[in-house]
């Protein structure tokens, strides 16, 4: 049996996400950055908590970390090389790590780049993947702790993941995503479809997420590093992936 999400919005532009595991009842929160909405998606969903899963340690992610421990008595799991950063953390991970909710597994990805320790997580069996702050619909998160090519290796992770994986993400980025991801990319149709739907959607409050993998692969400038057209356009043909991203992501700092 697939596991169930609860998307919701909080603070100005986050993503708060409850998954829970029918079978066991078990529930965990990815990321906790405010206590108000979480807990007005457990109201509900009707879903008790067991534990929180961190990505990393932005206050935007961990600042309801303690409230919600306090009222649920949950377990907290983070990165390992974050773990003086996570309020409250019980449990660290790392590249390869399993937990479990319930029988549903649950894989640890390290996906440095945003933090230097930052780590998604992806459940195989229901196919969806929570990858925060490192990969955005349209977009990625900005460098503060890394150097592209790191960065770079970790959405290369994330792209080899199968392409209906769903995905989950730590903000609603996708408007300015698309708006620059067109600049990179004018001649891509797909991208040029999927920025009017978003352009709608926006327009509407509703939210852009979550996404695919394979929607990512086919007009995320991020995730398209070989794409002869980028290439061309940046006058970058015979630069490596790992340069053709370094540029693109240089582009949106200055966008
Ligand atoms: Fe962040």
């Amino acid at each position: 049996m697939p596991v169930e999400m609860e998307q919701f919005m909080c603070r100005s532009d986050n993503f708060g996400v409850l998954v829970h595991d029918p079978k066991s009842g078990q529930t965990a929160i990815i990321d906790a950055p405010e206590e108000a909405p979480i807990l007005a998606a457990i109201e509900r969903t009707g879903w008790t908590p067991t534990m929180i899963l961190t990505t990393h340690h932005h206050v935007d992610h961990v600042e309801a970390n303690l409230a919600l421990k306090e009222r649920f008595k949950l377990r907290i799991v983070g990165p390992e090389a974050e773990k003086a950063k996570i309020p409250g953390i019980d449990e660290t991970v790392e590249q390869g790590s399993v937990i479990h909710l319930g029988d549903e597994r649950i894989d640890v990805i390290a996906t440095p780049g945003h933090t230097a320790g930052h780590v998604s997580y992806h459940l195989p069996a229901s196919k969806v993947a929570f990858t925060a702050d490192t990969l955005f619909a349209l977009g990625c998160g900005r460098l503060f702790e890394c150097e592209p090519p790191v960065m770079y290796d970790s959405l290369k992770k994330l792209a080899a993941l199968p392409a209906e994986t769903v995905v989950y993400c730590g903000h609603e980025y996708t408007l300015s995503n698309a708006r620059f991801a067109l600049t990179v990319d004018p001649t891509n149709s797909a991208l040029k479809e999927r920025a009017a739907k978003i352009e709608a959607l926006r327009a509407d409050g509703k939210p852009t997420l979550p996404t695919t993998i394979g929607e990512e692969l086919s007009t995320n400038p991020f995730l398209r590093w070989h794409d002869p057209a980028i290439r061309r356009h940046l006058g970058m043909e015979k630069a490596s992936d790992a340069e053709v991203f370094a540029e693109i992501r240089k582009r949106k700092d200055n966008f």
